[in-house]
């Protein structure tokens, strides 16, 4: 499959095929991801491949997350509720859990970790979705809770970016609306004459990032991005 074609026709499963996916295909995703780009070769992606019984443990877990916000867990809607939470790992055949491990080296910006992440996910979805396979990204509170990193045995600074659920698709959704790419985009293709950018209003806004105090100016280009695509037309 053509890249554009896969960026284009990806979409986000949401129902699944009850059939298992052949590991060698789990594979491939896993080993797209491994290629996405990563600062400084820190390689901060974590996997964890969740299958039949093996997705238990992450259901109790949000069974038990969720029962510890309940005032009284026991009546039968909060017991349904609960249910409904540690089926949550259930609805695609594979889980991949993937989190964040960032390098604890001096330099290593964890803001950039989590981004090589989220380019790592994003190969994986699109290797799903060039192997026929569906995928889909999911967060949630849940993946923010800090006990959820450290339960797949992971360090304090890591953290989940996602469950990517992946399985044979039993329905794909139509495409939800893009606006079209010129909502977003300022071409700037001349040099702009210094007085029409603003200056950074104070020495240490130009020494946070250790840089000195050269004087910068931030380039603030006229008013930024609008939301309309008035100006491009
Ligand atoms: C960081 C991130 C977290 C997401 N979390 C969820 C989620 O928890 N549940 C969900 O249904 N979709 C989730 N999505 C998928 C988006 O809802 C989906 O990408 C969006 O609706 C566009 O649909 P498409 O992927 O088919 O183009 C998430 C996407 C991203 C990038």
């Amino acid at each position: 499959m053509d890249v554009f074609e896969a960026i284009r026709t990806r979409r986000s499963v949401r129902k699944f095929k009850p059939d298992p996916v052949e590991e060698e295909k789990i594979a491939k995703i896993l080993e797209a991801a491994t290629w996405a780009p990563n600062h400084g070769l820190t390689q901060p992606w974590r996997f964890f491949v969740l299958t039949g019984e093996g997705r238990r443990p992450l259901g109790r877990l949000f069974r038990e997350l969720r029962r510890r916000e309940m005032a009284d867990p026991d009546t039968p809607e909060n017991q349904e509720i609960l249910r409904r939470e540690e089926e949550k790992p259930f609805k695609a055949p594979v889980v991949i859990v993937v989190a964040v491990e960032p390098k604890d080296e001096p330099g290593v910006i964890p803001q950039e970790e989590r981004s090589a992440v989220s380019a790592a996910v994003q190969n994986m979805l699109l290797a799903a979705h060039a192997l026929g396979l569906g995928a889909k990204w999911k967060t949630g509170k849940r993946a923010y809770h800090p006990y959820v990193a450290r339960f797949f045995g992971l360090s304090d600074r890591a953290e989940i970016v996602g469950f990517i659920d992946v399985g044979y698709p039993r329905e794909v959704p139509p495409p939800p609306p893009r606006d079209p790419y010129t909502v977003y985009t300022k071409w700037i293709s001349e040099d702009l004459p210094y007085d029409r950018v603003p200056p950074l209003a104070r020495k240490e806004e130009t020494d946070a990032d250790g840089e000195g105090s050269s004087p910068v100016r931030a380039t603030v280009l006229g008013g930024g991005i609008s939301s309309t695509a008035d100006e491009e037309e």
